[in-house]
C-alpha cells in the first residue's frame, strides 16, 4: 500500500509547504499528495483553500493574487511561530524538491470552484519539464480535467476524486478511463474495492489518521492512503 502524505506531513508542519514535505520524506512516506490552484498570472501554486485566510496571513482568493504578491505572504506561522517565513510553494518548487528524492507525486487539481482555464496544460508541461511524468497521478474532483489530460497524455495516470456514496461511481470511473477512485474513507467497503478491482480500478482513501483505520485501509488491500501522519502510517504498515 502506498502511503501518501496528504498536504506533506501535515499534522506536524504548515500543509503544502516545502517544511512539511521534507518531514514526510524524513518520515518515509512513499509520496506526496498536494493541491494545485493557478494565480492570477497564472502561476500553479500549492494550496489547498481557494481563499488565503486558514494558512497565511493574506485574504481573498489566491487567483486574484499575483504569484510576485503571494511570496510576500507567510504561510507558516498559523500552524507554529517556528514555521515563520514559509511561503507557498509553486508546483515547479515541488518537481525541483522532489529531483534528488525523486517520491511518487498526487497532483490533485483544485478546480472543482474555479475552473483555471490552462491548469490541465501546464501542470503536464511541467510534469514533462521535471520527467515526473510516470511517477505522478493526477486527482480531481472535476472529471472534465481527466477528459481533457486523457487527450494529450495516456502515460499519466488519473484518478477521480469523490467525497459521495453513489451507485454509479465505478461505471462512471470506467466511462472516463480513470485508473483509480480516490475516496474519502467513509465510503471504503470490501464489496467497494472487489467491484473496483473487477474492473481495474485502484482504490485510495483519504484521510486516513487513526491507527485502526490505517490497519483497515491495509488489511482490504487499498491502493494508497492519504495521511497527515505519514510516520505512524509507515510503522502500522511493517506491522501488520
Ligand atoms: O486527494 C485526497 C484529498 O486530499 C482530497 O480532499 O479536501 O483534502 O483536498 P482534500
Ligand atoms: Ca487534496
Amino acid at each position: 500500500m502506498i502511503i501518501y502524505a496528504h498536504r506533506g506531513a501535515s499534522k506536524h508542519a504548515p500543509e503544502n509547504t516545502i517544511p512539511a514535505f521534507d518531514l514526510a520524506y524524513h518520515h518515509d512516506a512513499d509520496g506526496i499528495e498536494t493541491d494545485v490552484q493557478l494565480t492570477k498570472d497564472g502561476v500553479p501554486v500549492l494550496i489547498h483553500d481557494e481563499k488565503l485566510q486558514r494558512t497565511t496571513n493574506g485574504n481573498g482568493f489566491v487567483k486574484d493574487y499575483t504569484y510576485a504578491e503571494l511570496t510576500q505572504l507567510d504561510a507558516g506561522s498559523w500552524k507554529s511561530p517556528q514555521f515563520a517565513d514559509t511561503v507557498i510553494p509553486t508546483l515547479e518548487d515541488l518537481l525541483r524538491w522532489n529531483q534528488d528524492k525523486q517520491l511518487k507525486l498526487n497532483i490533485e487539481l483544485k478546480n472543482n470552484i474555479f475552473p483555471y482555464p490552462g491548469l490541465e496544460e501546464t501542470v503536464f508541461q511541467l510534469l514533462q519539464k521535471y520527467n515526473m511524468v510516470n511517477q505522478t497521478v493526477i486527482s480531481t474532483f472535476n472529471q472534465e480535467s481527466i477528459v481533457k489530460l486523457k487527450q494529450w497524455s495516456t502515460e499519466l495516470n488519473y484518478a477521480f476524486l469523490t467525497s459521495k456514496k453513489d451507485k454509479n461511481l465505478i461505471p462512471f470511473a470506467e466511462s472516463i478511463k480513470a485508473e483509480g477512485i480516490h475516496i474519502q474513507y467513509r465510503l471504503l467497503t470490501n464489496r467497494l474495492v472487489e467491484q473496483a478491482n473487477q474492473h481495474d480500478l485502484y482504490v485510495a482513501v483519504y484521510t486516513v489518521n487513526l491507527p485502526l483505520s490505517i490497519k483497515r485501509a491495509i488489511r482490504m488491500n487499498c491502493h494508497a492512503i492519504f495521511t497527515d501522519i505519514p510516520k505512524l502510517a509507515v510503522d502500522l504498515r511493517k506491522n501488520t
